[in-house]
């Protein structure tokens, strides 16, 4: 699917740090089309007159309203969403709400994100449960049929990380979904990469739990993200933490859950940033997920191929399909120095530190990555000249 001239100068327009700039870090943290922007400052501006409670009572619709475009965004109800500080504070309250017991066991993948394995590490202490990772395959995605065997009547949780920080790896969460489906497995999907680059469809993906963050490919505001949580398996949860807004005090002796997502709430909220996530997955709709897909794809290939032909470089990537996220490292540059220089020309990328996947990183001895996303709203000419900068940086270090 392609996305025509006329559309993408008008994409443009609506980021005009992008005539100051080459900005290719959407997988850190992306810049904010103007209409999200627009939408946050006039919140704010009311805030600072009429103060919280009265902008929240104006905006009521609007603020509602974001349940309804999230939910849209990923095939869900408005019932199975609960919008939350980030992506991590998403997932947390998936798994912290989940019951473990000595013995049980956890499965995961290699390119786990670090907040998710540490968390599983606690979980080890606290219940005594296994953590056991499923090998990748020779291309470097998850191998199924290894999941398969894997599978006893032991497991009681599968939890991947769809698109890892580094590698550019789009593990086959669809099918790993039909697994988990199939031998009745909760499945916990961090989409917090794959949120924005790319369709997502959580019936499809048959996840229990999904989670995501607005500030990368989505384009929306930092500290906001979004829980997505099947209305069947929420109800066999109770959240691990509540307040009165998740769980009203309905007698002196009781509370009563709140029947939808947003028991996984606290009633305090940046709401603010919940009209900008919003508008965010307004726009994304609007430009259309396949074509957001298929321009990151071509931009990225464009990227990861030129530099390929840099000696000292290798590209990192995983996977039969990489997505937006070029990751290389130089072969003795130190990471952090050449972001420095990019930066000073003017040319934003990223660098990553292995531990954020570290089993990954270890097995291919990967210290500090380099990281580089095109997004959508990036050109073919800006992917070149970042290909140029690179090797001025490259020639100079
Ligand atoms: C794969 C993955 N999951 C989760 C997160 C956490 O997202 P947040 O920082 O919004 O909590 C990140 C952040 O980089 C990530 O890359």
């Amino acid at each position: 699917m392609q996305m025509t001239p006329t559309a993408l100068q008008r994409i443009r327009q609506d980021a005009p740090s992008l005539d100051e700039m080459l900005f290719m870090l959407s997988c850190g943290a992306s810049i904010m089309p103007q209409p999200v922007v627009n939408v946050m400052a006039k919140y704010l501006e009311l805030e600072a007159r009429v103060g919280g409670y009265g902008a929240a009572e104006r905006n009521a619709d609007s603020l509602s309203g974001v349940y309804d475009s999230v939910a849209r965004l990923i095939n869900a109800e408005r019932n199975e969403i609960a919008l939350v500080e980030n992506a991590t504070v998403a997932w947390q309250m998936a798994f912290y709400s989940m019951q473990f017991r000595r013995g049980d066991r956890i499965l995961t993948v290699e390119a786990e994100y670090a907040a998710n394995y540490v968390a599983f590490l606690q979980a080890r202490k606290r219940y005594g449960v296994s953590i056991e990772v499923i090998p990748s395959g020779p291309t470097g995605e998850t191998d199924l049929d290894a999941l398969e065997r894997m599978i006893d009547s032991r497991v009681k949780l599968i939890a991947v990380t769809w698109v890892p920080t580094n590698g550019g790896l789009t593990n086959p969460a669809e099918a790993i979904g039909q697994i988990a489906n199939r031998h009745g497995i909760p499945y916990l999907l961090d989409a917090c990469q794959a949120v924005g680059q790319m369709p997502v469809d959580v019936r499809q993906l048959k996840c229990d739990f999904l989670t995501a963050t607005s500030r990368k490919f989505l384009r929306g505001p930092r500290g906001v993200g979004f829980l997505y949580a099947r209305a069947e398996s929420m109800a066999r949860l109770e959240p691990f933490s509540i307040d009165h807004f998740a769980a009203p005090w309905t007698s002196r002796e009781e509370y009563t859950l709140r029947n939808d997502a947003r028991r996984f709430e606290t009633w305090e909220s940046n709401l603010g940033a919940h009209l900008g996530l919003g508008a965010a997955v307004e726009y994304a709709l609007s430009v259309g997920l396949e074509v957001i897909q298929s321009r990151c794809c071509s931009l990225s290939d464009r990227l990861r191929n030129g530099l390929r032909e840099f000696s000292g470089i290798t590209v990192l990537d995983l996977g039969t399909r990489p997505c937006a996220i070029v990751s290389f490292v130089h072969n003795h540059l130190p990471a952090a120095e050449v972001v420095k220089a990019c930066a000073t020309r003017n040319l934003f990328i990223g660098a990553s530190n292995g531990a954020s996947t570290r089993i990954d990183a270890e097995r291919r001895g990967l210290v500090e990555i380099l990281r580089a996303a095109p997004h959508y709203f990036n050109t073919e000419e800006e992917v070149d000249r970042t290909l140029a900068v690179i090797a001025e940086v490259l020639e100079i270090l």
